[in-house]
């Protein structure tokens, strides 16, 4: 396992790959791995003969009081895990090598980054969009693994390949829990001890709609209501938002008639964390 910094060793090697005729698996991460990343590599490693993964937290997805100074990082850590589950590269790059002076190009989506994370986080789709494009431009993988934790930005992505006739498949990986149920994310370790107990009301209020759909309950706000009651009960939580929209589209439903996501954000102290579950998949 190797991991390099500049996007031309990157590309000799996966150059070098092709020549051999293997199949390129890419997983995008902003480092600070954990059982939920494991995850994504492991499938990547079952799809493919090599696979890359990038480890860059990534300047332009961040709001300017957004924590992308305080985000997590350790390499050391994450090349052990990379190497653990069959990665083959880790690309990691300075913001410089990723963004040149000048740098002036952006993708940007107008669809689908209106609603959930998009009012909260406006300068943050653009970000994802463009730096997984660079990715996948850099890397060029026959297949993109994302967890479905982050599911709008799955759908997001999804949208971006297909207008943008990227010849890529994209693979959306289940979401981790830890034992007591909170989803795995690189931010819970933001949590004081206090924190750490009171986060538990996301996947709590989750599961109880979660419930609610698979006992026949079609109203979204009764599902919403409930939801919005569990997390409120818990003083150190503040609900950004508990919403249940369209798959396809990201815009809110009335009623449970199509395939639907209800997705939650909620500021625990200060930190923020999201869950979600799919309609389909209860
Ligand atoms: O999900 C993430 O960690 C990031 O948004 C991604 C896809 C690696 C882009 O920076």
């Amino acid at each position: 396992m190797k991991i390099v910094k500049t996007i031309d060793e990157v590309r000799r090697q996966v150059k070098e790959w092709r020549a051999q005729g293997l199949t390129v698996g890419l997983v995008p991460t902003m480092g600070y791995l954990h059982e939920g990343h494991a995850s994504l590599i492991d499938a990547s490693h079952r799809d493919n003969d090599r696979t890359v993964v990038s480890d860059f937290v990534n300047p332009m997805q961040f709001g300017p009081t957004e924590d992308l100074e305080s985000y997590p990082r350790d390499i050391e850590h994450d090349a052990k895990l990379v190497e653990e589950h069959g990665g083959d590269l880790i690309f990691n790059p300075e913001p410089e090598e990723m963004y040149h002076e000048g740098f002036s190009s952006f993708v940007d989506m107008t669809v689908l980054t209106q609603e959930l994370c998009g009012l909260s986080r406006p300068v943050h789709f653009r970000g994802v969009c463009t730096v997984v494009s660079k990715l996948f431009n850099i890397v060029k993988p026959d297949r993109a693994y994302f967890g479905k934790k982050d599911a709008q930005q799955l759908a997001v992505i999804r949208h971006m390949v297909d207008d943008l006739n990227m010849d890529i498949e994209i693979i959306g990986c289940p979401i981790v829990r830890e034992s007591d149920g909170l989803a795995k994310s690189s931010r819970n370790t933001y949590l004081s001890e206090a924190e750490r107990k009171a986060a538990l009301v996301l996947s709590q209020a989750i599961f109880l709609g979660k419930d609610m759909v698979k006992n026949g309950e079609k109203n979204c706000s009764v599902i919403i209501d409930a939801m919005k009651k569990h997390i409120e009960a818990e003083p150190l939580a503040r609900i950004d938002y508990v919403k249940i929209v369209d798959c396809a589209t990201m815009q809110q439903i009335g009623a449970l008639d199509r395939p639907a996501l209800c997705a939650i954000a909620v500021y625990i102290g200060k930190t923020r964390l999201i869950d979600n579950f799919f309609t389909e998949d209860v």
